[in-house]
């Protein structure tokens, strides 16, 4: 008989065994109705040592292991975080946004930033949960996202992706996404823990940081996605922290992690980013990935990956490695029991035995575009309006003049394993247009000395100038705070060409605004997406008024940013020497005036701050929409503690809130206190401590424009 006959055959004797064996009713671990932890430890139960550790490194590139024997299947992922990237194949080998081969395209969120600055917990909500729905259609289990790497260094190349300089912010933000995305049944990854706060070697820099500025800068984020969102995955960075690879770090992994904060989910590391098999395994990392062999396929192919994912890292659990330890006793049974344990409970509760997915769904419809437009359009900071340039009166403009690079790209996202493909993009000189319609002529030039020309004869002029994906992107930090070759010049001459220029600008990060004095508007649009064209023009026109603010600090030259003459490290050691000085920690500090500070963002109404009542649980006011148009306000509180014993910062985010008014609306707001709106980490006790006395509370529109003040009694 030929050997596939006689397999054949085996197969058709066994399935039914098979069938009856792991059948809902008789197998618990199959059992939908049994709780999770049961279920868990009677598969646990059926595996052998091989199978165990066979589970704990990744399958192809974007999948785990899967078990025929028991029927465990892969955990499949895609990046993350701001919609499902595109992938080629089977085994989801990712690919560029440009990539000429064919590849899946889903809906392309704003990047993390500009999320960041719509300070809406329940937006990120609604694209977490809009981002789950797209990936369970298109049959992933687990999205690599959202990151939350605190912004330390204006170049760092993925500041983009995160959700900006503040813990307080980025902490409310990041558990409305993932408890979004989670409520689709798909299991989202809080990425890179910890300390990936620059892109400059970023597979071999040691970060060195104190424990106070760990613990009320660069953690707590990630403290809120475990303890308040239970996340069920965490992915470890590529750096070192304090001496030790993140992927083995175990103060990191087993003591806060999993110890302090409860973790009870699984540890995967960042793509290649492990060095040790002993330590790493018994620091507490899970889940290796990606698999050894497609890290050899793609390899051998020579497929481009992420930029910087160069090097002979990787596949450090794999069985051969790891089964040898474990079996000498150097890598305990328990703890590969744990690994797997984890591995397990993080299926069962997202029903992977259950759902074989694609789980039904549909991507990329219209109403997940609209969730990415309205995301797009809460996001943009209005950073200046002059004499009230903006909105633009359709009724009284017959011409408009667009310039600039920007104006004919949609720039949907920053490089790097962020980007989606999308069909949709759509430029913002095409948005433009649509909205002016017949009774506005909209011309176009990118650049001098036809733009100035052009510029003369116009109304108004916009200008659509930023960077590009290139510039910012993941694997490098950009070279400069200044924008890219020839365009403060090109904005320099249209705006002596007239006035009425609105610049309007692409970028994730802060830049340098030479020509800020003389350009009556300014706009960030940030990366916004794929409907970032339509949200612009929805701005620009007061369809949409603006309410985003700055999720971080834009200086007016690199010298004044905290980190400067401490980044990005010498000899692979970086100091955050600044410890917890960070963004508008610093500044006020310094006193240093920033280009724009923390929190700014203007509206095209005006809001009036009255009537604070402090109280110590509570602090309430009253905010009126003064103005003639309806519009957003997010309302800003923030701590100053009056006489500490210890050094702390002049104020600190403590609550916020964004409140939608009508004109001539007024809304209550009350912010709920509690001991950590108070706290400082003291390193020498090594725990938080509330110190008695007064408290400044601290009321605003942003940072440096507070409204109202009070005093708490603590
Ligand atoms: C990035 C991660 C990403 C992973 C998989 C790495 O290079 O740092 O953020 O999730 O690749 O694409």
């Amino acid at each position: 008989m030929k050997p596939f006959l006689v397999l054949n055959l085996l197969a058709a004797l066994a399935a039914p065994v098979m069938m009856t064996a792991q059948s809902p009713e008789t197998v618990p671990y199959r059992n939908p109705k049994l709780p999770v932890e049961e279920r868990v430890t009677d598969l646990l139960g059926r595996m052998t040592l091989e199978e165990k550790v066979d589970m704990v490194s990744g399958g192809g590139w974007m999948e785990s292991k899967a078990n025929a024997r028991l029927g465990i299947p892969a955990l499949k992922m895609a990046d993350g975080p701001v919609g499902v990237r595109n992938w080629y194949g089977p085994s989801a080998i990712t690919m560029r946004a440009d990539s000429p081969l064919p590849t899946v395209t889903s809906t392309a969120f704003p990047a993390g930033v500009a999320l960041a600055a719509s300070w809406d917990p329940e937006l990120l909500r609604e694209v977490g949960k809009t981002i789950g729905e797209e990936a369970r259609a298109l049959g992933r289990d687990m999205m690599l996202g959202p990151g939350v790497n605190i912004v330390r260094a204006p170049l760092a190349g993925r500041n983009f992706e995160m959700y900006g300089e503040d813990p307080y912010l980025s902490s409310r933000l990041v558990v409305g996404y993932i408890e979004g995305m989670q409520s689709e049944g798909i299991i989202a990854t809080v990425k890179h823990f910890a300390a990936n706060n620059q892109e400059h070697e970023r597979q071999t820099i040691d970060a060195k940081i104190d424990e106070r500025a760990l613990r009320e800068i660069y953690l707590p984020a990630f403290r809120a996605a475990v303890q308040e969102a239970h996340v069920w995955a965490v992915m470890s960075a590529y750096n070192k922290l304090n001496g030790h690879w993140c992927a083995e770090n175990s103060w990191l992994l087993a003591d806060v992690l999993k110890k302090e904060w409860g973790f009870r989910g699984l540890v995967v590391s960042d793509w290649l980013g492990t060095h040790s098999t002993a330590e790493t395994a018994n620091a507490g990392l899970d889940l290796e990935m990606p698999g050894a062999d497609s890290i050899r396929r793609l390899r051998a192919a020579g497929v481009p990956q992420n930029p910087g994912d160069v090097g002979s890292r990787g596949a450090m659990l794999t069985p051969d490695k790891l089964l040898p330890l474990v079996q000498a006793g150097e890598v305990p049974a328990a703890v590969i029991d744990d690994k797997v344990q984890r591995i397990l409970r993080v299926m069962v509760a997202n029903g992977l035995f259950e759902n074989q997915k694609p789980g039904g769904g549909e991507v990329d419809t219209p109403a997940q575009r609209a969730v990415a437009r309205k995301a797009a359009a809460e996001g943009i900071v209005l950073l200046k309006n002059a004499g009230d340039l903006l909105p633009l009166l359709a009724e009284k403009i017959h011409s408009i003049a667009v310039i600039g690079p920007n104006a004919v790209v949609a720039a949907t996202g920053g490089g790097g394993s962020s980007s989606v493909k999308t069909n949709h993009a759509l430029s913002p000189l095409d948005a433009v247009r649509e909205r002016a319609g017949a009774g506005i002529q909209v011309s176009y030039s990118q650049s001098l000395p036809e733009a100035a020309e052009l510029a003369a004869k116009a109304d108004v002029v916009l200008v659509f100038a930023g960077d590009s994906a290139k510039v910012e992107s993941e694997g490098h930090d950009r070279e400069s705070m200044d924008l890219p070759a020839g365009q403060n010049e090109l904005i320099d001459a249209v705006v002596k060409a007239n006035p009425h220029t609105v610049v309007v600008l692409n970028v994730g990060a802060p830049v340098t605004m030479p020509w800020v004095e003389q350009t009556p508007a300014v706009i960030n649009a940030w990366f916004p997406g794929e409907d970032g064209g339509h949200a612009i023009a929805d701005i620009l026109f007061g369809d949409v008024n603006p309410s985003g603010k700055l999720p971080e600090t834009f200086p007016r030259r690199i010298e004044d940013s905290a980190s400067w003459g401490h980044y990005p490290g010498k000899d692979g050691v970086v100091y955050y020497a600044e410890g917890i000085y960070v963004g508008y920690r610093h500044f006020d500090k310094q006193n240093i005036d920033p280009l724009f500070c923390f929190g700014h963002g203007l509206s095209y109404t005006k809001f009036e701050y009255t009537d604070l009542k402090v109280s110590p649980n509570e602090v309430s006011l009253k905010v009126r929409n003064s103005g003639r148009r309806d519009g957003a306000e997010v309302v800003q509180l923030y701590i100053h503690p009056v006489a500490p014993g210890i050094d702390r910062p002049l104020k600190e985010l403590k609550g916020f809130r964004r409140v939608d008014l009508r004109r001539g609306e007024t809304a209550a707001v009350t912010f709920a206190l509690d001991e950590s709106s108070l706290a400082y980490f003291e390193p020498a006790k090594k725990t938080w401590v509330t110190e008695p006395g007064n408290y400044e509370v601290l009321v605003g529109s942003s940072s440096r424009d507070i409204r109202l003040k009070g005093t708490l009694k603590h």
